[in-house]
């Protein structure tokens, strides 16, 4: 019997929706938390908003349906004197991953530097996430050596936590009009 109820409202399709690529404003930090998911990186989430509003970076989120379901930051600075942009803090809400956000939101930020004369993107990869480098090989990352470090950010229950960093270095020339449709 339960399982003729379950037949009867059973049903299958595809949603679409609205889909924005825009800069962050201060009222989608909370909620870019995805409900604790990042609470405790309130502090680097804030770090690159901040960042933003010194202009010596961006953060981009991807908006579905009015909810800020992707982001990616780039810092303009810390690799100025090479020429290149830095892009950090790329994620998707997990269950919008795997629909298109990720190389979109990497597309944005691209275009982004180029727009301000940048040519060459750089980005870390943690060697604990080495399954991300298909994602980007795709996109025309290449590695070109690692980087070790230290960093330490504050939770909002006020724990000091220090991580190291163990990471590939990924880069790629940028050209303009960046193309979509190939990465898609
Ligand atoms: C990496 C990430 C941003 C990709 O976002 P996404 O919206 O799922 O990406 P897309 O839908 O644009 O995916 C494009 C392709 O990359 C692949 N891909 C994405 N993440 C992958 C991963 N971790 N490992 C292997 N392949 C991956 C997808 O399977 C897809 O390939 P397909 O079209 O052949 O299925 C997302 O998986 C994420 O938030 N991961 C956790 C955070 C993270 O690791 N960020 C990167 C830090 S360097």
């Amino acid at each position: 019997m339960a399982n003729r109820w379950e037949a009867d409202l059973a049903e299958q399709g595809d949603l679409s929706m609205p889909l924005t690529i825009r800069l962050a404003r201060a009222e989608d930090l909370p909620v870019l938390e995805w409900y604790g998911l990042h609470t405790p990186h309130r502090e680097i989430i804030a770090t690159g908003f901040a960042m933003q509003e010194r202009g010596n970076g961006v953060f981009i989120v991807a908006e579905v349906n009015g909810f800020p379901g992707g982001q990616v930051c780039i810092d303009f600075a810390r690799k100025q004197r090479y020429g290149r942009a830095t892009l950090w803090a790329l994620r998707v809400f997990p269950p919008l991953r795997g629909a298109g956000l990720g190389v979109r939101l990497m597309a944005a930020a691209e275009r982004c530097a180029l727009s301000r004369g940048i040519m060459e993107a750089e980005l870390g990869v943690d060697r604990d996430n080495a399954g991300v480098l298909g994602f980007y090989d795709r996109l025309g990352y290449a590695v070109h050596g690692t980087e070790k470090g230290r960093y330490s950010y504050r939770t909002p229950g006020g724990e000091l936590v220090h991580l190291p960093i163990d990471q590939w270095i990924l880069r790629k020339r940028l050209r303009p009009a960046a193309n979509l449709s190939a990465a898609l």
